[in-house]
């Protein structure tokens, strides 16, 4: 089937790419002229594990082109999937700009696809767009058909996903739907079908619930250190019970990323334009936005009250492992009230330094080539993100090289009795400190 996908960032390219691994005829289209001639040459904009050599395979195939244009590859596409961003308005609404203008593109054109909304909406926005071309006299359908993917998993997700949601008015555009993912069903992977306002919900509603599922686990973090109870003990003994489940029971500096936070502030702005109920949504918004002043109240009172004129080492800055995303990460915020307290920050991340500049005032802050370089000779060394390699370093050198042997590994990722051994002073999140 000729496909196209307007919007090329994280999810569309993505979806885009391995849509035309399953046999598909892939155009897809970006404002972003660098990023199109980029592609073309097989270099990817994003950090994906896995993900080039899809890309490879799926360009030596010539079945995945970009393109800068409208032109003759999206006049013959049966369906156009609509991935642009939908970011959050100062009203905390989502800016629905870059849909409603990829809709009015679609409009112009001599041919009527089938329109499928795969960035994250409000529900009701498959509908009301279904409205707006039906009085434009378009006779294209349109669907609502979610992403569930996880950075840094994506491709794992793509092609073994737990379900896929499609949100669709009638049969023939369910069946197109249907044929589009054809490959993955005929696998027996879940598809629920349902009308598109609730399938905009479950992603919304997905998000928000593990969004609250992590907020939770911080919370009882924080009881643990009070009560000296054990975080990891807790998470897995409510994880085993199957009604609760043991992911996202992993207790850290807070959910961040380019979804969660956006969406459930989306969600809740959602249910109060309904004057529907979203105490449980603002609890967990304000329980994450709180997080980060918690990590660094604990920072401070680990380092005697005052952060001024401290060096800190951070070690990630990602808001998670596996991507070079810093978009509400975490440890961001982190550094930020870091160095609003005085502290100067030595910082490294295997794969998010690039993107540094972007996010963080250079004022007191030092990027470094190595994790090594990061933690010479500072008064303490966070863990942010939970980088595999980080447990592998040579904490031997680093105690040698480190003046104050702290380390607040809000990941938990270290082995406490191995690092202890080393001489390190090591607290974790949930844990009580023992010396
Ligand atoms: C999330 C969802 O998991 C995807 O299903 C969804 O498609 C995506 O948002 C989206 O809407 O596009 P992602 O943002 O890539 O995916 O990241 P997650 O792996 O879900 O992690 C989100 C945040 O929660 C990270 O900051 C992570 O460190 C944190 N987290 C996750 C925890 O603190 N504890 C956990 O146990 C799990």
């Amino acid at each position: 089937m000729n496909i196209t996908f307007i919007g090329i960032g994280y999810v569309g390219l993505v979806s885009s790419v391995m849509l035309s691994y399953l046999g598909h005829n892939v155009s897809c289209l970006d404002t972003d002229r660098n990023k199109i001639a980029n592609l073309k040459k097989g270099i990817l904009p994003i950090y994906e594990p896995g993900l080039d050599k899809y890309l490879s395979y799926c360009l030596a195939r010539g079945r995945l082109k970009f393109l800068e244009n409208y032109n003759e590859h999206i006049q013959t596409s049966t369906a156009i999937f609509i991935t642009v961003g939908t970011p959050t308005l100062p009203s905390q609404r989502a800016d629905l700009q870059y849909v409603f203008d990829a809709v009015d593109n679609i409009v112009k054109l001599d041919s009527s696809p089938t329109i499928i909304i795969k960035s994250t909406v409000p529900p009701g926005t498959t509908d009301f767009i279904a409205h707006y071309i039906a009085k434009k006299k378009l006779l294209s359908k349109v669907a609502s058909n979610p992403e569930f993917l996880r950075e840094g998993t994506a491709v794992e997700d793509f092609l073994r996903p737990d379900r896929i949601v499609i949100g669709t008015s009638d049969k023939e555009t369910s069946d197109l739907l249907k044929e589009i993912y054809a490959p993955l069903l005929a696998e027996g992977i879940h598809l629920i079908s349902t009308d598109p306002t609730t399938s905009e919900l479950i992603k919304y509603a997905s998000n928000a619930f593990l969004a609250t599922k992590i907020a939770f686990i911080n919370e009882m973090a924080n009881l643990c250190e009070e009560i000296e109870a054990n975080i990891d003990h807790l998470s897995l003994g409510m994880g085993l019970d199957k009604r609760i489940g043991n992911s996202f029971l992993k207790a850290g500096p807070g959910f961040g990323g380019s979804c969660f936070p956006k969406d459930i502030l989306a969600l809740s702005q959602l249910a109060k334009d309904h004057h529907s109920d979203s105490l449980v949504l603002d609890a967990v918004i304000n329980a994450n936005q709180k997080r980060p002043l918690d990590m660094v109240k604990r920072i401070k009172s680990i380092l005697d009250g005052s952060l001024s004129g401290k060096t800190i080492a951070v070690l990630g800055l990602a808001f998670k492992a596996g991507t070079d995303d810093l978009r509400s990460s975490p440890a961001i915020e982190i550094i930020k009230l870091l160095q609003d307290e005085g502290a100067n920050i030595k910082a490294y991340d295997p794969a998010g330094m690039k993107n540094i500049e972007q996010v963080l005032t250079i004022d007191r802050l030092e990027c470094t080539s190595s994790p090594e370089k990061s933690c010479y000779e500072v008064d303490a060394i966070i863990i942010a993100t939970e980088w595999e390699e980080f447990k592998e370093l040579e904490w031997d050198k680093i105690y040698n090289n480190s003046k104050s042997h702290i380390i607040i590994d809000l990941r938990n990722i270290l082995n406490s009795s191995v690092i202890k051994a080393k001489g390190f002073k090591y607290y974790s999140i949930g844990h009580k400190y023992e010396a």
